[in-house]
């Protein structure tokens, strides 16, 4: 154990990467309930901070570690948690789990989005409350997906393999992508347009983007208006992706069909409205929860710190420009 270099998990990793630290550095971890004081004061002197989703690593949590901090490892691919100028400016690397959780995310994506379209959540809800009264043709009547028009919003790793696994189901693709996505237009016919045309021609509207302040409310009561009213919004990306207050709207007043979201704004708050909207299927972020894929980023994350703090270059380090 190298008993100079201390490590600090601000929540939890799981064992298969928390053993593989253990191993060689002095690892304290905060535990899930950990306050934010709790995790200042943990970070005095750290070499490495693992965080995640619902840790921010601002100037305040870099500053109290200090000086001889020379990595924090995200648990999660997305980093909006991470103040990456601040970590530029003190010479620290930052790391995610890309990959590791593409497939599991996708899928999850896959789930949400017939949940969505078929109200399965509603149904469920309503006969676990003991309201069946049996079989009923006019209930819970959703929306079919076979022949439909999928739009991916965001074609990175996570956008394709949904698309991909959505092929079973879609007659057209559409895409909105900084960058042209050769490999998914070959395999798919998909077609990379601009948000208005997507938000227009699409049934399903599926988020896969990473949250940046340009991209804040980039769902917008204007976007949701310019769907269609039986298209169907997807978001297993990041809450701050949609305004959920014009969302809650839209889906009370009929202006889409429904939804189905994995992430919210203020996780772990889910706005009381977008509880009660009708039409939607609400998981509490857990896209990248399958057992490999959490064991793998917890892999990943040692990994990144291992390297790292035996002066080699991280695995998969976030551009930090
Ligand atoms: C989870 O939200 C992740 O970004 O991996």
């Amino acid at each position: 154990m190298n008993e100079t270099k201390r490590v600090i998990v601000a929540r939890e990793l799981l064992p298969a990467g928390h053993e593989l630290l253990a191993e060689r550095f002095q690892v304290v971890d905060g535990g899930l309930d950990s306050t934010r004081p709790e995790v200042l004061d943990l970070a005095r002197g750290a070499s490495a901070i693992v965080a995640d989703p619902s840790v921010p690593v601002d100037r305040e949590l870099l500053d109290a570690a200090g000086d001889v901090l020379e990595i924090v490892a995200n648990f999660a691919v997305g980093y909006d948690n991470v103040d990456l100028a601040a970590c530029r400016e003190r010479g620290v690397v930052v790391t995610n789990t890309p990959d590791v959780l593409t497939n599991a995310t996708a899928e999850l994506a896959v789930g949400l989005t017939v949940a969505a379209a078929r109200h399965t959540s509603d149904a469920e809800r309503r006969m676990r409350a003991g309201e069946w009264k049996g079989w009923d043709p006019s209930a819970f009547v959703g929306t079919e997906l076979s022949g439909a028009t999928i739009g991916v919003v965001g074609m990175g790793r996570i956008g394709q393999r949904y698309a991909e696994l959505m092929r079973g189901f879609a007659d057209e693709f559409l895409y909105v992508s900084r960058t042209p996505k050769e490999l998914i237009e070959v395999k798919l016919g998909a077609r990379k347009v601009d948000l208005e045309v997507l938000l227009a021609e699409s049934d399903v509207v599926s988020l896969h983007l990473p949250a940046s302040p340009e991209n804040h409310h980039l769902i917008d009561r204007t976007a949701l208006a310019a769907m269609k009213d039986t298209a169907i919004l997807v978001n297993t990306g990041r809450g701050g992706l949609v305004d959920s207050d014009a969302l809650a709207e839209a889906l009370e007043t009929g202006v889409i069909a429904g939804a189905g979201l994995d992430v919210y704004e203020g996780e772990p708050e889910v706005p009381e409205r977008l509880l009660k909207a009708p039409n939607t299927a609400l998981l509490p972020h857990i896209g990248s929860a399958t057992g490999r894929s959490r064991d793998d980023m917890a892999r990943l994350v040692a990994g990144n710190v291992t390297a790292v703090l035996a002066g080699e270059p991280p695995l998969t380090p976030v551009d930090l420009g």
